[in-house]
């Protein structure tokens, strides 16, 4: 059976005792390369003047080969050109954007570099699965040094109309450079839509058929491919945590109020202070509900070099202090927010002792955190999710509250209805949304990524229909 060769820039490594490092893609990638051998190939996380030769690692099948990447090179591709300019028009905030010349070149060259340590790696009959929007140009940078293997491409976040996509300077040579893959999966039916429209509109793509596209003699295909978790393990470890001392003090601290869950990196993506504003207009407007309910938002802090997340860290800050001074007193904080990393234990108990989770980016590709929270909750007494309509995650669990997350009212009645809704509707509303978690697990994703991408002529039931040319 032919190797699979799966290339990201974080690399879910086994820490220094072996032991499998936690988390979804690297479950579902340790679950494909059981059946066939393996390389999971990245950055190291660090970065040296002269990076030295890749260094590896092997575990169970799994060849972990991991790279530093020059400092220079690291804030230009990272910093600059993925996290201030793809990051944002991806989830179509080009006012965000702050583009340079250099970030883009710094960019290209790192995708190069990786290609160039990559290559001697590869067989001739490895397949190849790239992950996100660091690494758009692979295929062409591998192209370009004559592999011929198949490549396919998964993007984790959104992607845009082409309306937005063209305000990204020199977009051809990056998102353009994706038609080099064989296939390009996605996590919904919209973003396949609106790249199928790139495609046939910009990039002057033919559509063969339903499902591929040709430039000049290249054909590719394009497909959708939710990312899912694992949902039964999930919830062991959420009950297992459950009994944490953790938890029971977490518990003992809310004195019989009712929680409210929010768990994001700080990312202006997620809508954090939007859902605070609805917070707050909820405790202005359900009176009977204050002093009754604690929201905690937990905010990990991310890419913080970025001047964007350095304001929007201050402007959070500012707002929950603002609620807490003026609902709360002495014995009660309406809104705890915790900037710090959880275990996966930890996180996945809080989310099962919440009633509420509020899951309400602005634009997400999946939110992983929605169907966490629904594999932690308890089957017989389970907490409501209360979903942005922009998250990938609302195309799959409809049987949440889904809401606007521009809409400040329309949240705050969401938060009030989750709060109030009536446990066998509670029950019916998580059953179905668990079944969907179960059918489409993470490695059921792996696995009909990688089938499509091994068998180009198998029809698939998750390939794209066509869109009408606009
Ligand atoms: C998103 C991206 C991932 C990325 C993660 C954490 O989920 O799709 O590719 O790894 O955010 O961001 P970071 O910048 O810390 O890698």
């Amino acid at each position: 059976m032919a190797r699979l060769v799966v290339v990201s820039n974080r690399v879910a490594a086994p820490d220094e005792h072996g032991k499998q490092a936690p988390g979804g893609l690297a479950v579902a990638v340790a679950a494909a390369m059981h059946e066939r051998e393996g390389i999971w190939f990245g950055w190291s996380g660090n970065v040296s003047d002269e990076p030295p030769e890749p260094t590896t690692t092997e575990i169970d099948h799994v060849r972990y080969v991991l790279t530093d990447l020059r400092s220079s090179e690291f804030d230009e591709y990272y910093n600059g050109f993925a996290n201030r300019v793809l990051w944002p028009i991806l989830h179509y905030r080009v006012d965000l954007a702050e583009f340079t010349a250099g970030h883009y070149e710094g960019y290209l060259r790192v995708n190069q570099f990786f290609a160039e340590r990559l290559g001697p790696l590869l067989r001739p009959d490895d397949i190849v699965w790239v992950h996100d929007y660091h690494l758009m140009p692979m295929a062409r940078a591998l192209r370009r040094l004559g592999h011929r293997n198949r490549l396919g491409f998964f993007l984790h976040i959104p992607m845009p109309p082409p309306d937005i996509l063209t305000a990204l300077p020199k977009h051809e040579v990056t998102i353009g450079a994706l038609v080099d893959f064989d296939l390009i999966g996605f996590q919904t039916e919209s973003d396949a839509a609106n790249f199928a429209r790139y495609l046939t509109t910009v990039a002057g793509a033919a559509s063969r058929d339903r499902r591929e596209y040709q430039i000049g003699t290249h054909t590719f295909r394009i497909g959708v491919f939710p990312v899912g978790v694992d949902p039964q393990q999930l919830r062991r470890l959420a009950s297992r945590a459950s009994q944490s001392a953790f938890i029971r003090e977490l518990r003992e601290s809310l004195s019989d109020r009712r929680l409210i869950i929010g768990v994001d990196r700080l990312d202006y993506s997620k809508g954090i202070l939007q859902r605070i504003d609805a917070y707050e207009w909820f405790l202005r407007t359900a009176e009977p509900w204050r002093d009754r309910v604690t929201f905690l938002q937990i905010a990990p802090k991310s890419r913080s070099e970025i001047p964007e997340y350095a304001e929007m860290d201050a402007e959070v800050g500012g707002r929950v202090g603002r609620i807490n001074g003026e609902y709360g007193h002495v014995a009660w904080v309406p809104l705890r927010y915790v900037n710090r990393n959880y275990r996966r234990g930890a996180v996945a108990a809080m989310l099962r002792l919440a009633d509420v989770g509020l899951v309400t980016p602005l634009r997400d590709g999946m939110n992983l955190v929605a169907k966490e929270f629904i594999a932690a909750q308890d089957p017989d007494d389970p907490g409501v999710l209360v979903l942005s309509q922009f998250a990938g995650a609302a195309s799959e669990l409809n049987a949440a509250l889904l809401v606007n997350p521009h809409d400040r009212e329309g949240m705050a009645a969401a938060i009030r209805n989750a709060l109030e809704m009536p446990r066998e509707e509670r029950i019916a509303r998580h059953r179905d949304m668990y079944a969907t978690l179960v059918a489409n697990d993470i490695r059921y994703w792996a696995k009909s990524f990688i089938d499509a991408l091994t068998n180009p002529g198998r029809p698939s039931r998750r390939w794209l229909a066509p869109q009408p040319i606009v």
